[in-house]
Formats: structure tokens, sequence, C-alpha cells
């Protein structure tokens, strides 16, 4: 549906929008004056934070959305190309999860829909949302990537590829639009408490405080970034030394070092 008040306001998509770090940018841009395009499958938690950001001046549209499969992808890829509706002018593809485990050992079908969610479904939402903001020469795209986009991760091995391929597409068209007017970011995570433990079924009492941020820490970090036009955004002074660690250390230390951190998770 076309906003009441179209054009007066800047329209942001944000995928996996029903909690965690989705949810906390989707407040982040409602309360930086944008209205919403809140995407995922828990329709009731999206009407109700339709509702809620309805009540402090946004106005959020509800398109719920399975990012797994070709028909939800095809849903959002038309309200993105939409020249009917309201141009969306900041696209944030959120949606993510992680699985858990020896990849020998983790069901294919998990593994596919982790690669189907995380890339392809990031891939083309923002092939079908980059070209309307080069030529309107406005808006950005926000990816949000890991820490785990800087390394090999054993016991989240496919999780990690998925989110090293994120990381990579983003800095590359970052690199093609450079000077467009569009900006294009990648947010990268560390450990952030969320439903995402839940849904991955690891443990998470084996790492200690300072590891962990809350999901409106990385949101609030993340929205400033991508507002400034960073290009890659790491939240969080012990996750920033841990990405530069990684850059400068050996490979082989690089993959012990991950596989321990990981092994406590299990
Ligand atoms: N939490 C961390 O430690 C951490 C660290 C680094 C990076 N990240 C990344 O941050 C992003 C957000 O994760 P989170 O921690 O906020 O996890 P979360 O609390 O589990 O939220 C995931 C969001 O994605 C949506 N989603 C999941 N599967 C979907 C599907 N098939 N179709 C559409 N939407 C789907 C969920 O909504 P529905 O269930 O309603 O569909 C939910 O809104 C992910 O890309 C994740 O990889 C997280």
């Amino acid at each position: 549906m076309p906003s009441a008040r179209p054009g007066t306001r800047p329209l942001a998509l944000v995928t996996g929008a029903s909690g965690g770090i989705g949810e906390a940018l989707a407040r982040r841009a409602a309360a930086d004056g944008h209205d919403l395009v809140l995407v995922a499958r828990s329709r009731p938690r999206l009407d109700q934070l339709a509702a809620e950001l309805a009540g402090g001046g946004s106005d959020a549209e509800v398109l719920a959305a399975d990012l797994q499969t070709d028909d939800g992808v095809a849903d959002v890829v038309a309200r993105l190309r939409s020249t009917d509706d309201r141009p969306v002018d900041v696209l944030v593809n959120n949606a993510g999860f992680g699985s858990v485990g020896d990849f020998a050992e983790l069901p294919a079908d998990i593994l596919a829909g982790e690669v189907a969610l995380n890339v392809m479904a990031l891939m083309l939402l923002t092939r079908a949302a980059l070209p309307g903001m080069l030529d309107r020469r406005q808006g950005g795209i926000l990816n949000v990537a890991s820490l785990a986009s800087f390394l090999p991760g054993p016991g989240m091995a496919n999780y990690s590829a998925t989110k090293a391929f994120v990381l990579s597409l983003t800095e590359a068209i970052r690199e093609e639009t450079v000077g467009s007017g569009v900006r294009i970011t990648a947010l990268c995570p560390g450990f952030t408490r969320t439903g995402f433990q839940g849904r991955a079924g690891v443990r998470t009492g084996g790492l200690t405080g300072p590891a962990w941020q809350s999901a409106e820490q990385v949101a609030a970090a993340g929205w400033a970034g991508f507002r400034r036009g960073d290009d890659v955004i790491v939240p969080g002074a012990l996750n920033k030394i841990s990405a530069v660690t990684v850059r400068f250390s050996p490979r082989p230390l690089v993959r012990k070092i991950s596989a321990a951190a990981i092994r406590r998770l299990h």
C-alpha cells in the first residue's frame, strides 16, 4: 500500500524485523524518521511492531514472507521493484540463521536452507533494490554479515561461509557504486543476545559477559555507521580487536582459535 504521505519520509525495508537485531534496526530507522516495510515469517509479531511504530509516527507496512522459499523471495523482490508503491530508500538485509555442529553431521536440508536465506535471498533482494537506488542516486543497503565473515568457523562452517559471502559481496558492490550517491554497508556483529542462539541450539554459558552485546547496542552502532556511510561496521571494542587480530594472524592459528571458541557453544 502506498503511504498516506508519499515522499515525506524515507522508506526502509527490513528483513527479519520480527525480533533480535532486525527489530532493533527497524526501531532505529523509525526513530531516525523512516517509514518501514517489515519482513519476516511471523505476521503477528510484525503487526504488533507496526502498531507500535505507528504510535510513534512511523507508517509501517507488513510483508510476511518466508525468505527460504522462492515465493517468499519473489514477494519481497516484487515490493522492491514496484513502481506503483513508494520506492524503498533503504534495504536492510538482516534475516539469517546459523547452524551449529560438524558439517558432515548436519542435515543437508538445514545447510541448504541456511544458504537459501543468508546468501541467495540477500543476493536477490540486493539485486532487486540496487538499480532503482542507482537511478534515483540515493538510498542504501545495509547487509548484516557477522564477525564470522572474517574467519572460517569449524563447528559453524556453513554459517561462516555464508557470512563471508555477505561481506565480500557487500564490499565489492560498494566499490562498484562509489560516487553513485548510494550507501552500501556491511554490519558484522559478534555474539549478540537474540533468538539466534535458541534457533541454533547453542549453549551460551561457556562465553563470558564482555563478549556479548544486546541487539540494541548492535543496531545503534550499525544504524549510526550506515548513516555515516561506513563500509564495514564491527560493533563493540572486543569485536573490533578480534577482527583486526584475525586479519594479521596466520590462518592455521586463526582456524584453531575459531574452532576452540565455537566448541564452547556446542
Ligand atoms: N545473534 C548473534 O550472535 C549474531 C551475530 C552475528 C550476526 N548475526 C546475524 O544477525 C542477523 C539477525 O539475527 P538475530 O541474532 O537477530 O537472530 P534472531 O533473533 O533469530 O532473528 C532472526 C530474524 O530473521 C527472521 N527469519 C528467520 N528465518 C527467516 C525466513 N526463512 N524468512 C524470513 N525471515 C526469517 C526471523 O523472523 P521469523 O522467525 O518471524 O521469520 C527474525 O526476525 C542474522 O543475519 C544473523 O546471522 C547474529
